[in-house]
């Protein structure tokens, strides 16, 4: 699958990652025996079923089936190609990789992601530098204005683009800059006469920060009143609106301190709460939340709380929002504003002190939800039909069966309602958690799968050699190349090294079946492992037998057919000799019930 990349290269990589603290960053962990738990960042869990294995440097869900070792986990994580995650993880532990290494198609992808971004960071600096001179004073003003102070205004990077169609297309061409790319990545527009015009003008810039401070696009203001008020970046292959948050480098620290954020709709009321001294803010940038950002605020606290404008706008967008965080497992509350008021508004005119504790001062998610439709739809029965109605898919939809009936209990209450009834009229419309039942981590009825199973987990406890005999005995061609490549490893390696291992590997469900089968359970240790050993030696044993006494009986029937009847007595003392073999050799509980 790496036909381009030195193999040496991606050696040195994956040694150099530590795959628990690339999944570290991104998981919550908690150590489990030799392997480390945490929520699935690839699908809605509940119950811990993500199993990091740092020893073998794999992973797998439990749940969901995702596995693989560091590479597979950044592609998956980030939805990186493979060379983009090689080079990425280069990056992140300083070994240098050359474009050529990346090889012709993921050098020119890696190479282009890191164009745009020093592209984007040059406009950043251009734009930051404009904020400061005489053709910013107006922007700064406005700023000022708008009650955000020097300190706010610098920890943001925030900039302005001066009123003018070409001023950093010139800023860029003077530095060689591909104009191409520059466009690609937004900053610049195609003129229909040929050539470019600036996107950003005569606007307060925003800009939209990766985890690492990476700029990845921008947001533009327009000083004052004026239509469209905000003009973002479009999508690229560097961005995309809906799996970023702004203000995310600024508030990494404190939100791994508290472990709670706050989540905004708009720039200017994150960067107000941030001027009243409330730090763990991040701001959507301009949609509704979805799912990626959710997984994105997931991986950075444990509990969110949504604060979003006290409108009915404000309130849908919420809406919309919470059966997210119910799906994904994260913990959410509502801050609903009082109405008019947006976070930015509220805090100039109240303070922040509802701010400053946030979890605390929110209210339950679906008390408020039920208040909202309540003030609605009234108590009447005709509204509390209706209220039952569409509270429904919100409890349907929550992954934690515990809090889903603390919260049908709460409904029931307050609606006037049989709890029963109402749980009934629940799962009449399908039981709440089917369909999220895992395809991976199935039952393992083949026994040749058993056997490679027991060799992912005791690479050593028989000789490769021996391995290589039993190799020959497997009937799935599948299993069998996996078989062959592990000892295919140990002839060039001396080992086994499960992550390389699934380097080797093309296919994604391979890749996955060797993670469930590392890290499925295996009940076999110690002493138990030799006679396992035995075990499946025997099997394999009987397998061959069970084929030669096959062969041997298709023969006779030929020999008979051809009336080749010399032959037959032969035969005939080579299967009963077959016959004495197999008698001898059952013993065990694997004979049995075995092909
Ligand atoms: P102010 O209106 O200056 O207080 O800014 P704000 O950040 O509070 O904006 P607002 O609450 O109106 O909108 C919330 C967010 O939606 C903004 O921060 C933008 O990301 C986005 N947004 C608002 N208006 C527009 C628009 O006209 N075009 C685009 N593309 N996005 C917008
Ligand atoms: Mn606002």
């Amino acid at each position: 699958m790496t036909p381009f990349i030195p193999e040496d290269k991606l050696m040195e990589i994956k040694d150099a990652a530590s795959l628990e603290e690339v999944v570290g960053q991104y998981v919550k962990l908690v150590q489990r025996g030799r392997n480390l738990l945490g929520l699935c960042p690839f699908h809605a869990d509940t119950k811990p079923s993500f199993t990091v294995a740092p020893d073998k440097g794999i992973f797998h869900c439990f749940g969901c089936g995702a596995g693989g070792n560091v590479f597979s986990f950044l592609m998956q994580y980030h939805r990186l190609s493979f060379p983009e995650a090689v080079q990425e993880l280069a990056k992140r532990y300083g070994i240098p990789i050359t474009f050529r290494e990346l090889g012709p198609e993921g050098g020119k992808s890696a190479q282009k992601r890191q164009l745009m971004q020093e592209i984007n960071t040059l406009a950043a600096a251009f734009y930051q530098a404009f904020l400061k001179g005489s053709e910013g004073q107006a922007g700064r003003e406005y700023l000022v204005q708008r009650g955000l102070t020097e300190e706010v205004i610098k920890a943001f990077h925030l900039g302005y683009a001066p009123n003018q169609w070409d001023a950093l297309r010139l800023h860029l061409q003077n530095r060689g800059i591909s104009l191409e790319v520059a466009q690609e990545v937004g900053l610049l527009v195609p003129r229909q006469s040929g050539g470019h015009y600036d996107r950003f003008r005569d606007r307060i810039i925003f800009p939209i920060e990766d985890r690492q401070g990476r700029v990845m696009a921008f947001g533009g203001r327009v000083v004052g009143e004026g239509e469209p008020k905000y003009l973002n970046s479009p999508e690229s292959p560097l961005y995309s609106k809906g799996r970023h948050l702004f203000g995310l480098p600024q508030a990494a620290e404190v939100l791994r301190q508290t472990g709670v954020a706050l989540v905004v709709e708009g720039y200017l009321d994150l960067l107000a709460l941030r001027v009243h001294g409330i730090a763990p803010v991040l701001a959507t940038l301009g949609t509704a939340l979805t799912r990626e950002q959710v997984r994105l605020l997931k991986s950075l606290v444990s509990k969110v709380v949504l604060v979003f404008d006290g409108d009915q706008a404000g309130a849908r967008a919420m809406q919309r929002a919470l059966p997210l965080f119910g799906q994904e497992g994260l913990a959410v509350r509502v801050l609903p504003l009082p109405p008019g008021l947006d976070p930015d508004s509220y805090a100039f005119k109240n303070g922040v002190e509802i701010f400053r504790s946030p979890w605390e001062s929110a209210q339950p998610w679906f008390s408020y939800l039920m208040e909202e439709l309540i003030k609605a739809h009234g108590l009447e029965i005709e509204g509390r039909v209706r209220i039952l109605e569409e509270l429904k898919p919100y409890l349907q939809n929550l992954a934690d069966p515990v809090e889903q009936g603390l919260w049908l209990k709460v409904a029931a209450e307050r609606l006037k309602v049989d709890e029963a009834t109402l749980r009934r009229s629940l799962t009449s419309l399908g039981p709440m958690a089917a369909g999220r039942l895992a395809p991976a981590g199935q039952l393992l009825v083949n026994l040749e799968k058993g056997l490679l199973k027991w060799v992912l987990h005791h690479p050593t406890a028989v000789p490769w050699e021996e391995l290589e005999e039993w190799a020959q005995e497997f009937e799935d061609q599948e299993l069998k190349g996996l078989m062959a490549l592990i000892i295919n490893n140990f002839r060039e390696y001396g080992g086994l090294d499960h992550s390389l291992l699934i380097q080797q590997v093309e296919a994604e469900n391979l890749r996955q079946q060797i993670c469930a089968l590392t890290l499925g359970e295996e009940e076999f240790c110690g002493p138990a492992v030799d006679l396992r050993a035995a075990d499946w030696r025997r099997f394999l044993k009987i397998r061959r037998l069970k084929k030669v006494k096959q062969a041997l009986k298709e023969k006779l029937e030929g020999a008979v057919a051809a009336d080749g009847h010399e032959e037959v007595p032969a035969l005939q003392a080579k299967d009963q000799e077959i016959d004495r073999q197999l008698e001898a050799l059952k013993v065990g509980p694997i004979a049995e019930g075995e092909n």
